[in-house]
């Protein structure tokens, strides 16, 4: 019998019985700033200490405003999720406001998600937080 579940649905179910809430299962199913910018600013690469990779490319006008960001995850749910929300809390931002993002900010976006992976709320700011200081770096801001 065909019962009309799709395999997002499962997904959902899936995510939600693991203890995500519906904003980190939401972020982790659409993907929304997965991928890569062609020619961008800057391009940053972390490995977690799980042994994930996350690689940030930024897009900066010429204000020194966050214009666009995108990630490239080798990683879990949680990653992709964390990553996601802090897309969404660093755009139209200057690089020191973004800089000043943290773990607990992703967190509350998320509303919740299993506590083990709060690890992976750390790589997604810790990448991005990177790459904004190579950025600044090669600039000389
Ligand atoms: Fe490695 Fe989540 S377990 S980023």
């Amino acid at each position: 019998m065909v019962t009309g579940i799709t395999s997002s649905d499962a997904e959902h179910k899936m995510l939600s019985d693991a203890g995500y809430a519906e904003p980190a299962i939401n972020y982790y199913l659409e993907k929304k700033y997965m991928g890569h910018i062609e020619n961008a600013d800057q391009v940053s690469e972390k490995v977690g200490s799980c042994g994930d990779i996350m690689k940030v490319y930024l897009k900066i006008d010429s204000n020194h405003l966050i214009n666009d960001v995108r990630y490239e995850i080798t990683g879990c749910a949680g990653a992709v999720s964390a990553a996601m929300a802090a897309v969404d809390l660093v755009l139209g931002k200057t690089l020191d406001d973004a800089l000043i993002i943290n773990d607990g900010d992703v967190f509350k976006v998320l509303e919740n998600i299993p506590e083990k992976k709060h690890h992976c709320i750390q790589l997604a700011v810790k990448t991005l937080h990177k790459g904004i200081q190579e950025y600044k770096t090669k600039k000389a801001l």
